[in-house]
């Protein structure tokens, strides 16, 4: 299975990049470059006016990348740009890393582009292909923003203005404004990655400190693999994290350059803004009702109308989301430290390690992401003997009943009065038939409006298996303490949506499964609608629902 030549390559294509870092970025600061270049390509509009845009480099999965234009957001109205917005990609996605390696990210991900290379069988060699693979090409997408959210809100209420980029440029050769921009116009900023971008931070309140605390720790969770190898090529801190500097709204603002390219927005602590009242009242409007409800597509809304009216209307149930493969990793590191605790040995930092062997165990690591995805998702609970599984699976169960108020834990608890429920489950709770599965939803809606409205009806989203109700070894204890516990699968197999539900989206061009890709857009609709919202283990997700009710 080993390629030996490929670390060899990753290397090489790393040192490119980091030669490309060193190279490349400092041509955009001001003072190193003459203005020598004569043909520049301006659009009309923006040469008459004094418009000035800003934009970023995405990246992480939809929360994340909400985040980061949350954060555009706030910092364009802080400094009156026009917000260039990279398209939201779905599905595969990557996580937070130097600034060079995020762009490269980006470039790479040009669906026409990567569909050539891969049909014209180039695709092993080159580096877009190496960032983005073939064999993945169909396991993410990129869609428009506005297709999920209202932006001319934005626009009506703040006077904030969003262009949605079509293609990968950015900086001097930003795709929005035809591409060739004088290096003198664009300011790049990336306070994570650049040491002379933004001060050391200072704490400033308490709920700041806890986010900050949040994102560092998201960030280290999600350290790309390339990270290691960069470090120190871009100044990132050799301690393994983003740099912690913060740019004050005084210095975002006296920047005067045409367009402002930042790296990661995804932490709102880099870029501070005004705390005057303009800025307080658009951030208590992005935590309710602007930009905050991804609701603008009409197949991924009625699909969620259906499923939160099966399950007996906004607020009749709760939604919990369960992260099996997160739990799993920590389940097993868990026994990894038990086991180490005899050998001294096993305890190796990461850090310590010479390039090379980084490198190589990079590869490694890549080649087991792969084995996962091949083999079946199942395999990776497999991974755990029994017990294990059993007491994660219980932990589940009690960090579930601890979060759900006392009285609906008690309704939980107690043993059911005479009813349809009561008649039913003493037939059989785990009835997997169709024809069960609907009268199990109907007796418990029926319970909980004739016998105790505090009655827990779940919702259920977890990430490996589809039809959690047909694996009694995982989800019984819980299906045992919340019998009235449904998922996607009922609703399919119920007829309440069809499995192609997102078939008549005419935009949705892409050959990828995009019931798969914007099922986690659904998730988030049918969270908003729910009575609580619960995931093991909490994500910013939580703060995003939070928003939403
Ligand atoms: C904000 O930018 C717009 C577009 O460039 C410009 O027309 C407007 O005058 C600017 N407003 C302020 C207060 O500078
Ligand atoms: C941020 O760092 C980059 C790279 O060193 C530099 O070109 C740019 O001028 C810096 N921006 C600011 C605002 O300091
Ligand atoms: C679940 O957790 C894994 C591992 O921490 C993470 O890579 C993945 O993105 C998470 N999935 C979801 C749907 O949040
Ligand atoms: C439950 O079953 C009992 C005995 O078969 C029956 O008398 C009763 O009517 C049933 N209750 C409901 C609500 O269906």
């Amino acid at each position: 299975m080993k390629r030996p030549n490929r670390p060899l390559f990753y290397l090489l294509i790393l040192i490119a990049f980091s030669v490309i870092t060193v190279v490349f970025i400092p041509s955009f600061s001001s003072s190193s470059l003459p203005p020598d270049q004569p043909d520049i390509i301006h659009t009309s509009n923006a040469e008459t006016s004094n418009e000035k845009y800003l934009s970023y480099l995405p990246h992480g999965n939809f929360v994340e990348q909400h985040e980061s234009l949350r954060n555009a957001i706030r910092i364009a109205f802080e400094t009156n740009r026009t917000i260039i917005a990279p398209s939201l990609r779905l599905g595969k996605v990557h996580g937070w890393a130097p600034f060079s390696v995020l762009a490269k990210h980006y470039e790479a991900q040009d669906k026409k582009e990567l569909h050539r290379l891969c049909t014209a069988g180039e695709g092993s060699t080159h580096w877009r292909t190496l960032l983005e693979p073939c064999a993945t090409l169909n396991d993410w997408t990129e869609i428009k923003w506005s297709s999920l959210f209202d932006l001319d809100e934005l626009n009506k209420r703040h006077g904030i203005r969003v262009i949605e980029r079509d293609g990968h440029g950015w900086g001097t050769e930003e795709s929005a404004l035809g591409g060739r921009i004088d290096p003198l116009d664009v300011m790049v900023v990336d306070t994570m990655t650049f040491f002379n971008n933004g001060t050391e931070w200072e704490i400033t309140d308490e709920e700041d400190t806890a986010s900050s605390w949040q994102a560092l720790n998201w960030a280290q969770s999600h350290l790309n693999s390339f990270r290691n190898i960069l470090k120190g090529s871009e100044g990132v801190s050799t301690t393994g994290k983003p740099l912690s500097r913060i740019l004050r709204h005084n210095k975002l603002r006296a920047i005067n350059e045409r367009v402002l390219q930042f790296g990661s927005l995804a932490f709102a602590l880099r870029y501070e803004t005004s705390s005057d009242s303009r800025q307080a009242t658009l951030r208590l409007q992005m935590s309710k009702d602007l930009f905050v409800v991804p609701n603008k597509m009409p197949v991924v809304t009625a699909a969620s109308e259906e499923i939160v009216m099966k399950m007996g209307g906004k607020g009749a149930f709760s939604v919990l989301h369960v992260n099996l493969s997160s739990l799993v990793q920590s389940e097993s590191r868990y026994a990894e430290d038990v086991k180490a605790k005899g050998s001294e040995a096993a305890v190796d930092d990461v850090i310590e390690k010479p390039l090379e062997e980084i490198v190589v165990e990079n590869e490694e690591d890549l080649e087991r992401q792969n084995d996962v995805r091949a083999v079946s998702k199942l395999a990776l609970l497999n991974g755990l003997n029994a017990d294990a599984r059993k007491s994660m699976m219980e932990s589940v169960v009690l960090q579930v009943s601890g979060d759900i108020p006392i009285n609906q834990a008690i309704s939980a608890a107690l043993p059911f009065k005479p009813s349809r429920l009561l008649n039913l489950t003493n037939v059989d709770v785990m009835d997997q038939s169709v024809r069960g599965r609907s009268e199990l939803l109907e007796a418990c809606l029926d319970y909980k409006q004739k016998v105790d409205r505090l009655y827990p009806i779940y919702y259920l989203v977890n990430d490996l298996l589809p039809t959690p109700e047909a694996y009694p070894d995982i989800f019984g204890a819980l299906m045992k303490m919340f019998p009235c516990t449904f998922s996607k699968s009922d609703m399919f197999q119920m007829g309440v949506i069809n499995i192609e539900w997102t078939g008549s989206q005419t935009e949705l061009t892409d050959n990828v499964d995009y019931e798969e890709l914007l099922g986690p857009i659904l998730d988030v609709l049918i969270a908003g609608s729910a009575y609580s919202f619960f995931e093991i283990p909490q994500t910013p997700l939580t703060r995003l629902i939070g928003w939403q009710r």
